[in-house]
């Protein structure tokens, strides 16, 4: 059953999102079963150890969008367009289709009432676009901080004019980060499409997070309203320590650790139909000589050729555009079942005054 974003809100799904920046990662996330993969700019901080994400350009998101989308087969892949990138409606438009050529399903832009007729143009060229309000981080510089929104009547009342704003453009879900729980959880009740909150309390439709937050892979810095359920940095330090150790004080590799498995002139290692990605990693067993080591690199090397040139390779990683005959918009789709989509505009219903816009 395809069942919109909308859809999906209405009957009380809660949507789970976690971003992604390259192929491992964001295969554990689809094959962990997150609905949706965002390969946001944080990546200039967590991946590429900017301060902020003030310095992530397209050709960044681009290159990180075509890792994350060969690692996804289920989930619905939203990019982050950067700073720069969406500074008239018609720029906007050309940067959404990079990310939509390099394979994400949708694009997430930051900005609210100030963003609306980009967000409108980017839909009405058929790519789904994710709003984001609230604290956006590239104004970080302006705004000299990360601080939470909605704290005022008068920032409360902008943020309802922003969300207003991002749905009647047309975006299928709205991101709000650092938006005070009470003023998240009225306009979470009084939109129609999906709001994902990060530091935005419990009442959002959906929650994102940055996954090395979740998992502890950046131990520098961790926001405080991110809970580490896993500590990786720890798990990746406790091996390369031991390796280290091994390799200097225990007098080298043992023969296990230090070689392939395969006799001379045997046949090399069949890779297992079931894992069909070399990046799988394979069981070491016994010794092996040099020979025997050359023809299985030889072996991986060209099923690496085949995999990476064979485009059936995943023949799930589905996105279909469909045209619609009436407008000749596009919408997007999964072919493997549970596809997630964008809904038609709804007017919104509710309490909220926006102020007025030019969309
Ligand atoms: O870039 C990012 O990771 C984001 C999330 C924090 C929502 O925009």
């Amino acid at each position: 059953m395809n069942l919109s974003f909308r859809e999906r809100k209405a009957s009380g799904e809660k949507f789970a999102m976690l971003t992604a920046y390259d192929y491992p990662m964001a295969r554990l996330l689809d094959e962990s079963g997150v609905d949706l993969v965002l390969v946001g700019d944080s990546l200039g901080m967590v991946v590429l150890g900017y301060r902020d994400t003030t310095s992530v350009t397209m050709e960044h998101m681009i290159h990180h969008c075509r890792a994350v989308v060969r690692g996804v087969k289920s989930a619905f892949v939203v990019a982050d367009l950067p700073i720069g990138s969406v500074d008239t409606p018609k720029l906007a438009v050309q940067n959404a289709m990079r990310l939509y050529e390099a394979g994400a399903h949708g694009v997430k832009l930051e900005g609210g009432v100030s963003r609306c007729r980009e967000i409108a143009a980017i839909v009405e060229a058929g790519i789904p676009v994710m709003g984001h309000i609230g604290m956006l981080p590239q104004r970080v510089l302006v705004e000299g901080g990360y601080k939470i929104k909605g704290k005022t009547p008068t920032e409360a009342q902008q943020l309802y004019a922003d969300a207003v704003a991002v749905e009647k453009a047309g975006a299928f879900a709205l991101v709000m980060e650092l938006v005070h729980p009470e003023v998240a959880r009225k306009i979470t009740a009084t939109m129609t499409i999906p709001t994902i909150g990060i530091g935005s309390g419990p009442d959002c439709d959906g929650q994102v997070l940055v996954i090395h937050d979740l998992v502890g892979l950046f131990p520098w810095f961790t926001p405080k309203f991110a809970t580490p359920r896993a500590h990786v940095a720890g798990a990746i330090r406790e091996a390369v320590q031991t390796f280290v150790q091994d390799t200097k004080v225990a007098g080298g590799l043992t023969m296990e650790q230090n070689i392939l498995t395969q006799p001379p002139g045997a046949n090399p290692t069949p890779v297992s139909s079931s894992e069909p990605n070399p990046a799988t990693p394979q069981k070491r067993q016994s010794s092996l000589s040099v020979d025997g080591a050359a023809a299985h690199a030889a072996s991986a090397a060209s099923f690496l050729k085949s995999t990476r040139t064979d485009s059936t390779q995943f023949p799930d990683q589905s996105l279909a555009l469909e045209k619609s005959p009436k407008t000749g918009r596009g919408s997007l789709e999964r072919r493997n079942g549970q596809s997630l989509r964008c809904g038609n505009l709804k007017p919104v219903q509710g309490q909220i005054e926006p102020k007025a816009t030019d969309c």
